[in-house]
């Protein structure tokens, strides 16, 4: 006989799980008809070598991946510790002009917007956008790296930032600390709210 089918896992356990697992966080940002776009992501990770190529996974809903979807590329900058605002800014539902107002950024030879004083940043030629239940995954080939300040990382672990202590060693959340901002919508990845 074969064994029962296991329940399936709950969202909220799901959610929970994934904030065991401790990551940087980066902005990833777009163009397209001269409008920047951009927003904050952890879902991010290294796929070959040869050649270099990264993957994002974004949520169907935001607004930055139908300027993804158009100008098939993006740039991804890696975060300090000490640019949580701006992880935080890029994280709200707000139209994307807001988010850029006031920012001081560079742009590349992409023409997209890398904001300033980051750990470094590399622009991206999309290869491939595959849906996936409620996300898509964006793979592309890194095109142009570029360096950026020595600096210690902005962390996301337990649904927190770690935050750097004023010796600079990074103090990490402690268990049961919750900070996640509370947003609407789907079941899946809330809009504002990482995994
Ligand atoms: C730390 C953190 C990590 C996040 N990671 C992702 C991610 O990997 N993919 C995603 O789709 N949204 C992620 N989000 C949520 C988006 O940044 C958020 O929904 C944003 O408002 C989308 O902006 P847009 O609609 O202007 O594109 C994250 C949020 C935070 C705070």
């Amino acid at each position: 006989m074969s064994p029962p089918e296991p329940a399936p896992v709950d969202g909220g356990a799901f959610r929970a799980f994934m904030a065991g697992w401790a990551t940087g966080v980066s902005v990833v940002t777009a163009r397209a008809g001269g409008r920047d776009a951009g927003l904050t992501v952890n879902a991010f990770l290294s796929v070959s070598l040869d050649p270099p190529s990264v993957l994002v996974s974004l949520t169907r809903d935001v607004d930055t991946l139908p300027v993804i979807e158009s100008s098939r590329a993006f740039a991804v900058s890696f975060l300090a510790a000490d640019q949580r605002a701006l992880s935080e800014r890029f994280a709200r539902a707000v139209p994307a002009a807001e988010k850029f107002r006031g920012l001081p950024v560079h742009r590349g030879p992409s023409g997209i917007a890398l904001p300033d004083g980051t750990l470094g940043a590399a622009e991206c030629r999309v290869v491939s956008i595959a849906p996936l239940y409620d996300h898509v995954l964006v793979a592309a080939e890194v095109v142009r790296l570029e360096a950026g300040r020595d600096a210690p990382p902005l962390l996301f672990f337990r649904s927190a930032y770690g935050e750097p202590d004023p010796d600079g060693r990074l103090r990490l959340p402690p268990p049961g600390r919750k900070s996640g901002r509370r947003t609407r919508r789907s079941p899946g990845r809330r809009r504002g709210a990482p995994l």
